[in-house]
């Protein structure tokens, strides 16, 4: 099973990298060949502006069977680099594949955020979401990463639910 996780925040201190680099080693145990992508190594234009970025980044995903994709919540919707990432690379080639949504945010209350990952790659690449969304906000990191035992749970429910799922599908 070939798994592109995509971690789309730029921050230099973004929680979403860290929650899916947790999320890395739980499906790499589970035997997933995972492509990590860290988009602060990509400089990607939007639609009309396209990049050698755009094409490597859209050339390495074009393989995959399904995705995780580290958003952030940016005004009660998907952060704009995950956005750009969705309109220039995902080749319609991949249309049905398996998705899951990693979830940065600053406070509990913007955690509908995620219905809009739901309705961009159901409406536009009939993608299918592991109805498990990882959710994490400040109050679940320290210093050292995630200090939350029940972030870390969920990490490790959502590995096997999307592993499993994801090895369904690929039947
Ligand atoms: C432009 C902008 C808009 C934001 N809007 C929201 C929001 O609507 N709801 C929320 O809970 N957090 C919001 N945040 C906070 C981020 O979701 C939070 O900092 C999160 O950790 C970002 O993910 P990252 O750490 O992976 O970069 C916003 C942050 C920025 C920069």
């Amino acid at each position: 099973m070939k798994t592109a996780i995509i971690s789309s925040s730029l921050n230099p201190d973004s929680k979403g990298f860290i929650m899916c680099k947790a999320v890395e080693a739980e499906l790499l145990a589970r035997g997933a060949d995972v492509l990590f992508v860290d988009a602060r190594d990509y400089k990607l234009g939007p639609v009309f502006q396209k990049n050698k970025d755009n094409e490597k980044l859209s050339e390495q995903l074009k393989d995959m069977d399904n995705f995780v994709f580290g958003m952030a919540v940016y005004d009660y919707s998907v952060n704009d680099n995950l956005k750009m990432i969705l309109d220039t690379c995902i080749d319609p080639k991949l249309e049905n594949t398996l998705f899951g949504v990693v979830c940065a945010a600053g406070g509990d209350k913007s955690y509908l955020s995620t219905m809009h990952m739901t309705q961009i790659c159901m409406n536009e690449w009939r993608m299918m979401q592991l109805p498990r969304v990882i959710y994490g906000t400040g109050k679940d990191f320290d210093e050292k990463g995630i200090h939350s035992e029940d972030l870390k749970d969920r990490i490790v429910k959502f590995a096997d639910e999307f592993y499993d799922v994801g090895s369904k599908l690929l039947k």
